[in-house]
């Protein structure tokens, strides 16, 4: 398997748009329940992509946030649109594009958040280091109205200590405007 993986942290519109265009192309159908344009409307600001032969097989998206946590700011990587390509799938792609993307995120942000179907999908993020929030995050969504998250896994990057410090209290999750 000859893969090479492909980090743009400074994507122009056309290659964001062409990344998207992948990911939905190779989407199954709306995993969460409630309208994704509401909640998916902020533009990425890097994006991941692993070529295997040549042919792109699996991307996903990067949304930098800060999050103030107990009085500390702490910058994180929101993680979305895991998709690989529906004639590839279970050879082991996302998973590669996923430790490969941690390992170029990790120097740069202290921890990466996703949302994800726990109960469906914990399988494949959980072996590349992410562990469920066990409660919910919160989001600002399109139309300015605060709404919830119960799907959220966090990872470490620089920072595991900032992580102990998230999943040992319960203070709120607060994450910004849209969601992952
Ligand atoms: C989810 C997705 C990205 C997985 O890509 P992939 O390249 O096939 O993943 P991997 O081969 O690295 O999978 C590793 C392991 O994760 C788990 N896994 C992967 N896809 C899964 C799925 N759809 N359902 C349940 N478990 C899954 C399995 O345990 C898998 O091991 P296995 O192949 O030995 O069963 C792909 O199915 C996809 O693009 N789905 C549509 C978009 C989507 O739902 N993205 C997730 C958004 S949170």
């Amino acid at each position: 398997m000859a893969t090479e993986f492909i980090f743009k942290p400074n994507p122009t519109r056309e290659e964001i748009i062409l990344n998207d265009f992948f990911a939905n192309t190779n989407w199954d159908k709306p995993i969460h329940p409630d309208p994704a344009h509401l909640q998916f409307f902020d533009i990425p600001d890097k994006f991941a992509l692993l070529l295997n032969n040549n042919l792109p097989v699996s991307t996903l998206v990067i949304y930098s946030r800060f999050l103030v946590y107990q009085g500390k700011k702490y910058s994180f990587s929101g993680i979305g649109g895991v998709a690989t390509h529906k004639q590839f799938r279970h050879q082991g792609f996302a998973t590669e594009l996923l430790n490969r993307t941690l390992m170029a995120m990790k120097k740069n942000y202290d921890f990466s958040l996703l949302c994800t179907d726990i109960p469906h999908l914990s399988p494949l993020y959980t072996p590349v280091g992410y562990i469920p929030l066990g409660r919910p995050y919160y989001f600002i969504d399109k139309t300015g109205k605060k709404d919830v998250e119960l799907g959220g896994m966090i990872a470490s990057l620089s920072s595991p200590e900032a992580v102990t410090q998230i999943l040992s209290s319960q203070d709120e999750i607060f994450v910004g405007t849209s969601n992952f």
